[in-house]
């Protein structure tokens, strides 16, 4: 997968964020490719799933801060995405199945970037443009 313009939602932060989250995705995809030992695979996942933890951590601050109206249900998309990252961490002590896990975090990140975080991107937009990015991509 290679990162490209519809991957932005236009706030700035959370974008650079997304984009660290894509890079250690990258990592982890190119782990897989090398055929690396196990153990190499399971560092590179523990970095991500620790990356992702801070990231939903500052997504869900910003979203209470502003008092967006569903941020309980975005909390909730949250939590059944490390529930995820916890079980398929779990299946790796017993498996390698990298193509398996490659096609995971394609899936979540597309999940979560393209589809889960546009909810709140018109609510920003339109009461708080200050968060958006100048150049309103
Ligand atoms: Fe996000
Ligand atoms: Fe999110």
């Amino acid at each position: 997968m290679k990162w490209n313009s519809s991957f932005v939602i236009g706030i700035e932060v959370i974008d650079a964020q997304h984009k660290k989250i894509f890079e250690h995705l990258l990592a982890i995809e190119n782990s897989v490719a090398k055929r690396d030992p196990w153990h190499i695979l399971r560092f590179l996942l523990d970095e991500l799933a620790s990356y992702m933890k801070f990231h939903l951590a500052v997504e869900e601050a910003m979203l209470e801060v502003i008092r967006y109206p569903a941020r309980a249900n975005h909390h909730e998309s949250h939590l059944s995405i490390m529930k995820q990252i916890a079980e398929l961490e779990a299946a790796l002590k017993h498996s390698d199945d990298g193509a398996n896990l490659v096609r995971f975090f394609e899936n979540w990140f597309l999940r979560h970037v393209l589809a889960g975080d546009r909810d709140y991107v018109a609510f920003i937009k339109k009461e708080f443009p200050q968060l958006a990015e100048r150049s309103g991509a």
